[in-house]
């Protein structure tokens, strides 16, 4: 049984919560969070609540932590829990720059704990499918990508809006299409954004060109859209042999994700469409057990390991780079994303 505990408890700690309710061989023991959440049950029975990070750290048989805290705080969380040698599922993005998240990976591996960054395409079925479906050729060499993400600001936490705490919409939002984009295609030779400001300074429509040898990608995320907005994402893949295409439609919040327009389709250049068939797990849960898994036995991440997490943050770091000089190209330098490379 592996004991886990969370670290805030907003959105992102209750949806952990909520994830490792279904899972075998996880008791949430304990969490913690700077404002009094009330009560708090894991399966019907009540839980300890500490006020803060170094309290849950001190809690007896305590094994990993979820690091649920807004993006600012990141780094002193995971510096805490590595010094407390427990293993860490810590929210992406990473941190708010790479230098940060350099950092927070060499204390992790000076503690000698596990990390993991929380970067959930990597563990969403559609993704997964797309991703399997072009590596093994399915539509021959990939020859343009695109890639959304547009939703309204998060209606429950202010930071969100403030670019020094959350680091705005590529380091916040765009972060999880640049990772999947990662990870299919590994780094891009050079990058290329230019966004909108909102009224707080903060570039939160972004429009984004990842440039690759034979593969042109664009990507576009926004905080900006009207209130009421469905969130919408999704990825197009084009290849020789077919286009393969995800979209995640929801009227609302992605936790409306069950109901969702949710397909993934493969369009060949015959003029044949078929619908693909994907596992209906639910991608929080898969990734919870994933991380789960490896806490409790003796393995590190593959599928998501903070070695390409931080590869993934020197690209993020280009990208916002690029915006502040309105879309001047920034190179990424092959040394600083090796672990991207050879994916
Ligand atoms: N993977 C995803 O789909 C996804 C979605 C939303 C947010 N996120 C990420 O998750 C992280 C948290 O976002 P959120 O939406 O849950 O934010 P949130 O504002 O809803 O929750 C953050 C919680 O942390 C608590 N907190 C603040 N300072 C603390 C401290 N020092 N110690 C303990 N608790 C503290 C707050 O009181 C709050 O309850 C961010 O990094 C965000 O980017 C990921």
């Amino acid at each position: 049984m592996l004991n886990l505990g969370i670290i805030g408890l907003g959105y992102m700690g209750r949806t952990h919560l909520g994830a490792a309710e279904k899972l075998d061989g996880v008791q949430v023991v304990a969490v913690a969070d700077a404002r009094d959440p009330g009560a708090v049950r894991f399966r019907g029975q009540p839980i300890p609540v500490y006020g803060d990070a170094s309290g849950l750290l001190r809690h007896e048989g305590l094994g990993a932590v979820a690091i649920c805290v807004p993006t600012y705080l990141h780094e002193e969380c995971v510096t805490a829990a590595a010094a407390a040698g427990k293993s860490i599922l810590c929210e992406k993005p990473f941190a708010l720059h790479a230098a940060s998240a350099a950092r927070m990976l060499r204390v992790a591996q000076v503690f000698g704990v596990r990390l993991m960054i929380a970067q959930v395409l990597r563990f969403w079925p559609h993704y997964v499918r797309l991703r399997q479906m072009v590596r093994s050729g399915e539509i021959g060499a990939v020859r343009t990508v695109s890639a959304w993400r547009l939703a309204e600001y998060p209606t429950w936490g202010a930071w969100f809006k403030d670019p020094s705490l959350s680091g705005g919409c590529i380091l916040d939002l765009q972060v999880h299409d640049i990772d999947f984009v990662c990870w299919l295609l590994g780094a891009p030779a050079a990058v290329r954004s230019t966004g909108r400001r909102a009224p707080s300074g903060a570039i939160d429509h972004v429009f984004t060109e990842l440039r690759y040898p034979e593969t042109l990608v664009h990507i576009e995320a926004s905080y900006m859209m009207p209130r009421g907005w469905p969130f919408r994402m999704g990825i197009r893949v084009n290849g020789d042999n077919g286009c393969l295409e995800y979209v995640f439609d929801v009227s609302g919040n992605v936790r409306e994700r069950e109901r969702a327009v949710n397909g993934l389709r493969l369009y060949r250049p015959d003029g044949t469409m078929t619908d693909i068939e994907v596992s209906a797990a639910d991608s929080y849960e898969e990734q919870l057990r994933y991380f789960c898994a490896i806490a409790a036995g003796n393995e590190w991440p593959v599928v998501c390991p903070p070695e390409e997490s931080l590869g993934v943050m020197r690209v993020v770091d280009a990208c916002r780079e690029s915006a502040e000089v309105d879309g001047a190209v920034r190179c990424v330098e092959e040394e600083q994303t090796g672990h991207l490379r050879s994916n």
